[in-house]
């Protein structure tokens, strides 16, 4: 039974995410799931006590909307230990029901009817699907494979009087690769004395590796006037299903941020807000991240090194790239599927990142994840 046979999609070209399908895949043929990029191990036990403190206490109900006063204080202070940047926690700091909730929200609050987003390819699957929905054109521009550089020069001539936004991300989802202080300061050049506004995909801010650091827009005032930044609680503590994150702008684009915010969500969850304002005391847990993940990323390239794929440059997030050109010149989302379901492995097929579907033969392997499921991927890796 249908209540409009011919029922108009605002989406009509989007599908499933492609992470859902490979999970449940994965789910189906009983393989190691390294496609979609979550911890398979714990969060602290600490976090955890504490958040079961705060609900046992009472504290169940919702929380003020931009957030927690005492956990924007406390992101205002990191915020500027960390990037030499003063924002106000009253004005410019708002909690969110995670960073994909915070991209789109922050979307719909300045994207109108065909501006022009640019977004750089690949990229992750919540912006062109937010830019459309709010009636507004993704142009697309292609970061290009092995090393996935922008190239400045190229990027200028996508900029005219109907660019809007720039999204950018660092480190970079799904290649593994970072925003450098030039590139920062040729974005910077390139849209002064413009009204674009900047939304900066900062998620992975603390997983940067090999003594880099994040060069978040926060650092660099004459863009930071114009930006607006995504953090999300969920990479950074190992509590990705909670969907908790955070975005830090200034006075004037976070009231247009909140306005939108109030009626989206509203507020985000209490009881984890106030866990979080004790735990974020705690330095070490996010000023370590790096390591960790250097100490997994190391670890897996180790393991894999005497197979056929090719390890490609992982300098952030806790994404590693392989490609398979020497093992078969097989479609790359049939390749996945194929190591799902015969070999027992599950990746991601980075062609999905592309509206295009730009195949160059290389998967995405999440390795957030135990040593132990490391070890057994990699010997599955290593038979390809
Ligand atoms: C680049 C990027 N941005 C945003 C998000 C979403 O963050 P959250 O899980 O807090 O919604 C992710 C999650 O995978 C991501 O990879």
């Amino acid at each position: 039974m249908e209540f409009q046979s011919n029922l108009k999609s605002k989406l009509p070209k989007t599908g499933t995410s492609i992470f859902a399908v490979m999970t449940a895949l994965a789910n189906e043929h009983g393989a190691v799931n390294l496609a979609q990029g979550f911890p398979d191990f714990s969060c602290s036990t600490k976090l955890i006590e504490l958040v079961n403190h705060y609900m046992k206490k009472g504290f169940n109900q919702y929380a003020p909307m931009p957030g927690l006063m005492s956990l924007r204080e406390k992101i205002a202070i990191k915020t500027e230990e960390m990037y030499s940047a003063k924002y106000n926690p009253e004005t410019e700091i708002t909690i969110t029901p995670g960073g994909t909730h915070a991209l789109f929200t922050a979307i719909s609050a300045f994207v109108e009817e065909n501006d022009e987003v640019i977004v750089l390819e690949p990229n992750y699957d919540s912006y062109v699907p937010a830019i459309q929905l709010n009636g507004g054109r993704p142009i697309f521009f292609e970061l290009k494979y092995p090393d996935f550089k922008v190239d400045w020069n190229e990027f200028k001539k996508l900029i005219n009087h109907k660019t809007k936004m720039i999204i950018i991300n660092s480190p970079h989802n799904p290649s593994g690769t970072t925003l450098n202080a030039q590139d920062m300061l040729k974005l910077q050049k390139m849209v002064q004395n413009t009204e674009i506004i900047i939304l900066s995909d900062e998620v992975y801010e603390h997983i940067i590796f090999d003594q880099m650091e994040h060069q978040s827009v926060a650092r660099f005032p004459k863009l930071a006037e114009r930006s607006i930044i995504v953090s999300s609680f969920g990479k950074t503590y190992h509590t990705t299903g909670w969907k908790m994150g955070y975005v830090i702008a200034p006075t004037n684009l976070t009231a247009e941020f909140r306005k939108v915010h109030q009626f989206i969500a509203f507020s985000a969850n209490t009881p984890i807000q106030y866990a979080l304002s004790d735990i974020i005391d705690d330095k070490e847990l996010y000023l370590n991240l790096n390591n960790f993940y250097q100490e997994k990323r190391d670890y897996f390239q180790k393991l894999i090194k005497g197979s056929r794929f090719k390890i490609l440059d992982c300098q952030g997030t806790y994404f590693q790239l392989l490609n398979y050109s020497k093992i078969t010149q097989e479609k790359d989302v049939d390749f996945a599927a194929r190591l799902t379901k015969e070999n027992k492995i599950a990746s991601i097929p980075i062609s999905a990142f592309y509206h295009k579907q730009i195949d160059n033969n290389v998967l995405r392997f999440c390795f957030a994840k135990s040593n132990e499921t490391l070890e057994k991927a990699a010997e599955l890796i290593c038979k390809i």
